[in-house]
């Protein structure tokens, strides 16, 4: 039996594809849903079923992050949810990177630079003629095995042409079935295969209002690629750039000096670097505390603001509520994405 999925919000429909989920569906079908992990964890995907029946019989994660009260109010997780009936969501559909076709690419590792001691910058090259297009702020998953993959945001901006080398910035994640390999082993000129471009977070172009970036650690790394297309468009000439960017120690801000060029270089561009646990070899006299709390002392109204935040889990989901109940912010102008990890499943 065939259902339909109709998105009441844009009067989209589409058919469910028996066995893939809702997402999966929907991006068949070129319409593009609100996503991220695609793991059933970061909740991007949580959309109000208004009415029909889903099922994660068959999915790899199931609903299981799905809180009662989510259940209760009929939400669903739509890159877990297969459709049981036809279904009516309420979603947003977004635009911008509809024609960026999500695909399966062998690369080689060209270059493999610590930039802290657990930080290293990768740079992977494509086959020439795997142009790869995507918007900047979106990621790819590192193909593992079969059923395994490990998410990382493009640290480059991309050219309309697309390009055939990508920079990711990775976190040495001890134990971890990607990091621990990276450190520990990983050459240049290995082969890897990934697939991408992957999410749905990236720039909102069409809106005029002031830009946040808010990041912790290597959540930098899909900011300095919206900063790059920023700058390179002229975007900040006529929308106002402040980038936080938090870690615990200096180090931790291991492109310091690149941030901090852009501010020198482009009068409406302010970088605030923010330590939490700032040492005596920090030699630290700038902001100090959690870097969202930094935000709203310098921003106690965010209503007008958009904000991209990047980075912990806890970080993101603390400035989300804050900045909607303590700040005035529009919920929808919260554009974020979560580096989970194995640990927060
Ligand atoms: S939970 Fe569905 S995209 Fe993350």
């Amino acid at each position: 039996m065939s259902f339909t999925i109709t998105n009441r919000s844009t009067g989209h429909s589409f058919p469910a594809i028996p066995g893939a989920s809702v997402l999966q569906a929907a991006l068949s079908a070129g319409y593009v849903l609100r996503h991220s992990c695609r793991t059933g964890l970061c909740q991007t995907c949580k959309t109000p079923v208004l009415s029909g029946t889903v099922t994660y019989e068959g999915s790899l994660y199931g609903d299981s992050h799905l809180s009662e009260q989510d259940r209760a109010d009929g939400f669903a997780l739509l890159c877990q949810a297969r459709a049981k009936s036809d279904l009516l969501i309420d979603t947003d559909e977004l635009s911008g990177i509809e024609s960026f076709p999500i695909k399966t690419v062998p690369c080689r590792v060209i270059g493999l630079d610590k930039v802290a001691p657990d930080v290293m910058l990768v740079r992977l090259r494509l086959p020439s003629m795997e142009n790869m297009r995507y918007a900047p702020g979106q990621h790819i998953g590192l193909i593992i095995d079969d059923k395994t993959q490990r998410t990382y945001s493009i640290a480059n901006d991309c050219k309309p042409e697309g390009v055939t080398e990508l920079e990711l910035q990775v976190r040495h994640m001890p134990g971890g079935l990607f990091t621990d390999k990276l450190f520990n082993g990983l050459r240049v000129g290995q082969l890897l295969k990934f697939e991408g471009p992957l999410g749905t977070f990236f720039l909102q172009e069409k809106s005029n209002k002031p830009i946040i970036f808010l990041a912790s650690g290597t959540g930098f790394s899909p900011i300095k690629a919206m900063m790059e297309h920023i700058i390179k468009r002229g975007i900040h000439r006529s929308r106002k750039i402040d980038l936080y960017w938090g870690g615990r120690r200096r180090a931790d801000l291991y492109l310091f000096d690149l941030a901090q060029r852009w501010s020198e270089e482009h009068e409406s561009i302010r970088f605030v670097p923010v330590l939490s646990e700032p040492s005596d070899a920090c030699a630290w006299s700038g902001s100090t505390g959690l870097v969202h709390a930094q935000v709203m002392k310098d921003h106690p109204d965010l209503s007008g603001h958009q904000v991209y935040a990047c980075g912990a889990p806890l970080m993101i989901r603390a400035a989300r509520s804050d900045f909607a109940t303590k700040c005035n912010m529009d919920a929808r102008d919260f554009l974020a994405d979560e580096f989970l990890s194995q640990s927060d499943r």
